[in-house]
């Protein structure tokens, strides 16, 4: 079977609908047909300061909420990235064959450190894709579930790969991205041109999976559309109807045509009120099973720590092999 390794941040108290429908959706597809590896990445987390405790709760509501949206621990190996060391000892070896130009020219990177000032932004902000990079090749991931946004930190991890083998012998997988157009780039619902995100939208631009249905139902009913009264799929002309309808019908199921032809002479108010309920259907389950999943915090760390005892038993084994390569001692 094809292995398959994707990450999260636990950056936020709920994960949103830009998360669900560009890659948490394809993880859980994706575990009937790959060997899966998927992770709470705390150590991406710390990069632009954090309180500890809010760290420690959201990892686990992170972890709850995969487990909500249906990744199965039997089938899918779901771990927290600071319980696998070798993460951290792999990202070293990588960023030696990093240059520096190259972890510069990453636009995420660029964008983020400019925000903050070059005295703010940590070291940790840039090293941040050397370090994904080492997640997924730990795991000799095929392919990689994402949004639209972590293409060009792929593109990294498939030249990082590609560097290490020609320099010490065949030793990663080079993973290919997986990144399904559709739903690829979720936008934010008071700036359709722009990707919803938890660190750059207004909370009124963002749909979260664990917030109360009213509230996300008023934030659709105050989403920003376009001139116009017809509804039609237009990225170019119509970007704010064109992204309530990606989310239409990605969460039921329905075509875009389908959809096209059954608001055909109704208005932007019917189609808002009615993807307001499916967002309403979508999340009430989801909600209920990630509290029970948080109710029991100590099986929930056990099921984690399990889901980390069977990483650390494959990212070790790549690690060995890459130390072997570069010249280091084996483990004792
Ligand atoms: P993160 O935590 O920002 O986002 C998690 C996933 O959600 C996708 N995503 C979106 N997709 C569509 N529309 C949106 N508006 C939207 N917003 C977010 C992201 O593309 C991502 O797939 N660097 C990664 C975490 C990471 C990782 C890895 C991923 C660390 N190591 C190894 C893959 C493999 C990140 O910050 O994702």
């Amino acid at each position: 079977r094809p292995r398959v390794f994707s990450g999260i941040q636990p950056t936020a108290d709920s994960f949103h609908l830009g998360n669900y429908l560009g890659a948490l959706r394809h993880w859980v597809a994706l575990q009937d047909s790959h060997d899966a590896y998927y992770c709470v990445v705390d150590l991406h987390a710390i990069t632009a300061g954090h309180d500890p405790k809010v760290l420690k709760r959201r990892s686990r509501v992170a972890a709850a909420q995969l487990f909500a949206l249906g990744l199965d621990p039997e089938r899918s190996t779901l771990f927290v990235q600071s319980q696998v060391p070798e993460h951290s000892q792999l990202a070293w070896v990588l960023g030696c064959i990093t240059g520096f130009g190259e972890a510069g020219r990453m636009t995420q990177f660029k964008d983020k450190s400019q925000k903050q000032g070059s005295e703010r932004a940590s070291v940790g902000l840039f090293t941040y894709p050397i370090l994904q990079a080492a997640d997924i090749l730990l795991y000799q991931a095929n392919a990689v579930p994402v949004g639209e946004d972590q293409r060009q930190h792929l593109e990294l991890s498939r030249d990082l790969a590609q560097r290490f083998n020609s320099l010490f012998g065949r030793t990663f997988t080079v993973p290919s991205p997986h990144i399904v157009k559709d739903t690829a780039k979720i936008t934010d619902l008071q700036d359709p041109t722009a990707k919803m995100s938890k660190s750059s939208s207004s909370p009124a631009g963002i749909i979260d999976l664990l917030e109360d249905p009213a509230r996300s139902a008023k934030k659709i009913r105050s989403a920003v559309t376009d001139t116009g009264r017809e509804i039609v799929f237009d990225a170019e002309g119509k970007p704010g109807i064109t992204n309530l309808l990606t989310i239409y019908s990605a969460l039921s199921g329905r075509s875009i045509d389908d959809l096209v032809a059954a608001y055909d002479g109704k208005g932007y108010g019917d189609l808002k009120k009615d993807l307001a309920e499916v967002v309403r259907e979508f999340v009430t389950p989801i909600q209920e099973r990630t509290n029970a999943y948080l109710n029991d915090p100590a099986q929930l760390d056990k099921l984690l720590a399990r889901g980390a005892e069977k990483a650390r038993a494959v990212a070790a084994g790549t690690l060995r092999d890459a130390y072997e390569r570069v010249g280091f001692f084996p483990p004792v």
